[in-house]
């Protein structure tokens, strides 16, 4: 079933793209996409060419920022290459600041409309400095600066110690989505039950062994639809918001079409449960 939610529901990845950001998120809104997602992380992002691509489009005036939803991350230094956003000497509490203040200078904005916290430091548990980093930007959020906080990279059991501990509302959990784990099944269901909007990424390139199986060419050709079309009318069915950072024109075309293509409660219990029950 699909949240009802006011967010777009997909999203456009500006990761790993270079000296094509610019050009590949213009193209992006061209072809209708509101959502961006990024995070002030050279090393695996170009904020400031994005942001580029995103000011151009609001002084030409071909879309308001307001129709737009602009998303970046706050990543800690471990996760840096040396082209930090802050100063990091600086307290957890100011780099959140400072990063923050950094992504509204690439974006030419003076609000975001979303920021995550890329991931907890540790694999388990939330540390003393993941506390620090989510009072921030939960300040932030209570200056209006931010309009929703949310986590990245988080299992089931962090999340639920999240959302015991928390006074700041957690609107997103951006995830990779694993069709071996259920579709990341335990921390989607946490999410579910704490009106918690659950973002998947890499829904192509991390489950290629189940996409590619006959179960999904069967429904593939039931739908009349192409693979990757299928994952993201399932993903959409099952209340993802859905991110994709295709470079092809013709794949982000079909994969904003591929959110209207209704699907059999059967069929996504089958794709659900693909990993389980072959
Ligand atoms: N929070 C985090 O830690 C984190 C980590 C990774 C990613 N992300 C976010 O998620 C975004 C998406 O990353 P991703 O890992 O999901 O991979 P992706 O960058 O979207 O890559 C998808 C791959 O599948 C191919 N593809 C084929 N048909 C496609 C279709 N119809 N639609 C889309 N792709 C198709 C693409 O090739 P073509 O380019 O030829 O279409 C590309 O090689 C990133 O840009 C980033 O914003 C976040």
């Amino acid at each position: 079933m699909v949240m009802n939610n006011p967010f777009p529901q997909l999203f456009y990845g500006t990761a790993w793209k270079e000296e094509r950001t610019e050009t590949l998120v213009d193209q992006a809104i061209r072809l209708g996409v509101r959502a961006i997602d990024s995070a002030n992380q050279r090393r695996h992002y170009f904020e400031a060419a994005t942001g580029r691509a995103v000011a151009n489009h609001i002084q030409q005036g071909t879309v308001l920022r307001s129709e737009l939803f602009l998303q970046s991350k706050f990543t800690y230094q471990q996760g840096q290459d040396h082209r930090l956003p802050y100063n990091p000497q600086a307290s957890l509490a100011d780099q959140v600041r400072q990063s923050f203040a950094s992504s509204l200078e690439h974006f030419q904005t003076d609000y975001l409309d979303s920021l995550l916290l890329h991931g907890p430091l540790y694999r388990q548990g939330i540390s003393a400095q993941d506390w620090q980093v989510w009072t921030a930007l939960g300040e932030l959020q209570s200056r209006g600066q931010v309009r929703h906080v949310g986590l990245s990279n988080v299992s089931a059991g962090q999340l639920q110690e999240w959302i015991e501990k928390t006074d700041v509302p957690i609107t997103f959990v951006q995830n990779r989505c694993f069709a071996a784990l259920g579709w990341d099944r335990e921390v989607r269901q946490l999410c579910r039950q704490n009106g918690i909007l659950y973002q998947g990424f890499s829904l192509l390139t991390a489950n290629i062994r189940e996409i590619e199986s006959p179960r999904m060419l069967l429904l593939a050709e039931r739908y009349k639809t192409d693979l990757a079309s299928l994952v993201f009318a399932f993903a959409h069915a099952v209340g993802m918001i859905v991110l994709t950072g295709t470079t092809q024109a013709d794949h982000l075309m079909a994969d904003l079409k591929a959110l209207n293509l209704v699907l059999s409660a059967e069929d996504v219990k089958s794709i659900e449960t693909i990993a389980f029950s072959r």
